[in-house]
């Protein structure tokens, strides 16, 4: 027997995981994502206690700011968003390191600038050299800030220490645009300095399908097509497009969403058991789920898109996406996305995943339904099992996050009848400690150098290879189906699933 001390094994998956010396630069640090998820997430991290004393988090952006101003926008963004109670005493600690570099991308100057003050943290705050560039800018603005990184010095690794670009999504607009943002990014990042950032990777329930499916005996056996009716993966939200007219207008909900955080999701659900928990057998069986996705071939009844008009959400008026401010009245942009697709292996072929989006639906929801056949025979007769629909595993991806477990169950009293009972996990009641936010975890990992939850550049690109001829065929077809605000998306939808003899779950 080994003598040494088990709680010191590295590959101890439960130790807490801690940032060696490094910082942060943010590129788009005035914008709403940073303010209100990666600031945040920074001060829970170190209010965790899992940075690096010297830490040091550097904003670039266009304002003519001073280090205090900096400091003090992001102290509003942690009082108003972050997740964990505010502590003087970190607070202290963290703003030690912070700093702005005021500038425009096509700046050279300015990116002298920020070669500066990371060799100026280097020598204050032992930064070691290793630093993150996080590009929350459009995506127009991608290749500028690479090649200026590049020109700069700032991707050079050679010092020993580490340089690392985190990339928010839309990545690319379609295949090949995201080729040619590949490119440019793999001109000046090696593939294990680049970290693509799908937030829904970040989230505990999301990483909990492998675990639900590989730490366990009973759900894999019965995960195939020999069981499985179909799978349907909803992700819907009650808001509209706010203030993100700019964003979202002539992207839609498909290429917003579905290209990244639903096919994701679907990978996981689908893929094969990886040989290890590895960054690289993890993106294999992904890309290989992914690889074999088939697309049908009446794509006008396989496909739905819609648009919200007017209608009510949660007690008010709600306006139709076409009045919202800073949409084109004639827009053909979708607000609501489902598609059908098949999975070309032995393991799920003929089994069908439905994928749905929306914006303004009925409520926030995300979930998976992985539902069953009936049982192949009922020796209790057609009237008692009347009311009994088919088994289903949902996994409950938030806001209420779990898993629920449907079955029939026999109604008390001297007759048979059976009818659907649930049976419930839920997050709030097994464990005690509350979930981190999905940046926290990924920006903790990109710290560490940890990719398991990165899409890669083959992910990226399979994912919109799926996408593009559904995105042709709409263009070329007519435009979305109108909605009222605060339904279940359009009636084609309800046909689409009908037409399969299923129905979508109302959540
Ligand atoms: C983003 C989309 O990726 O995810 C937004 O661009 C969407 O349109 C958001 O609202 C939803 O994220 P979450 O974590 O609130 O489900």
């Amino acid at each position: 027997m080994s003598s040494s001390n088990p709680l010191r094994d590295p590959a101890d998956r439960r130790l807490p995981r801690i940032a060696g010396p490094s910082g942060l630069v943010i590129f788009g640090v005035t914008g709403d994502l940073s303010r209100k998820k990666l600031m945040p997430a920074v001060y829970d991290l170190a209010n965790r206690g899992l940075l690096p004393p010297g830490f040091s988090l550097v904003g670039f952006a266009r304002r003519e700011w001073a280090n205090e101003d900096f400091a003090e926008v992001v102290h509003d963004a942690v009082k108003a968003h972050a997740r964990t109670p505010f502590r003087e005493e970190v607070w202290q600690q963290l703003i030690q390191g912070m700093r702005f570099v005021q500038g425009t991308f096509d700046d050279d100057d300015a990116f002298e600038r920020l070669r500066e003050t990371i060799g100026e943290l280097d020598k204050a705050q032992g930064t070691g050299g290793n630093f993150a560039f996080y590009l929350s800018v459009p995506p127009s603005a991608f290749p500028v800030v690479i090649q200026q990184l590049k020109k700069h010095g700032l991707a050079d690794q050679s010092s020993g220490s580490w340089r690392r670009a985190v990339i928010e999504k839309p990545f690319g607009h379609d295949l090949k645009s995201a080729e040619e943002l590949n490119a440019t990014v793999e001109e000046v990042f090696a593939p294990d300095q680049v970290f693509r950032i799908d937030h829904y990777l970040g989230k505990e329930t999301v990483q909990n399908i492998l675990a639900l499916r590989f730490a366990n005996q009973m759900f894999e056996p019965i995960w195939n097509r020999s069981f499985v009716d179909h799978v349907q993966i909803t992700m819907a939200e009650d808001i509209g497009i706010g203030g993100r007219a700019g964003y979202y207008d002539g992207i839609g909900a498909a290429r917003d969403v579905i290209q990244n955080h639903l096919l994701q999701l679907m990978a996981l659900t689908a893929m094969e058991e990886p040989a290890s928990f590895d960054a690289d057998a993890l993106a294999a069986e992904k890309t290989k789920v992914l690889g074999a996705v088939k697309l049908p071939k009446d794509l006008g009844r396989s496909t739905v898109r819609g648009q919200y008009a007017e209608g009510w959400q949660g007690g008010e008026k709600a306006v139709g996406y076409l009045q919202e401010d800073g949409i084109d009245p004639q827009s053909k942009t979708d607000t609501y996305a489902a598609i059908k697709l098949e999975i070309d292996n032995r393991r799920w072929a003929g089994v069908p995943f439905y994928l749905r989006t929306g914006k303004r639906l009925g409520r926030r929801v995300t979930e998976i339904a992985v539902v069953f056949q009936r049982a192949p025979h009922s020796p209790f007769g057609h009237t008692a099992t009347e009311e009994l629909g088919q088994n289903a595993i949902v996994i409950r991806v938030q806001p209420d996050e779990g898993i629920t477990v449907r079955f029939g169950s026999k109604v008390p009293g001297t007759s048979m009848e059976i009818r659907d009972v649930s049976m419930d996990f839920a997050y709030g009641e097994s464990f005690t400690e509350s979930s981190p936010e999905a940046y926290e975890r990924l920006i903790l990992d990109v710290l560490l150098g940890d990719s398991n939850l990165f899409p890669r550049t083959e992910e990226v690109e399979l994912s919109w290879e799926i996408l593009d001829p559904i995105e042709e065929y709409w263009d070329k077809h007519g435009r979305p189906a109108q909605y009222p605000s605060g339904t279940w998306g359009p009636v084609e939808a309800d046909e689409m699933l009908e037409r399969d003899g299923r129905s979508w779950r109302r959540p």
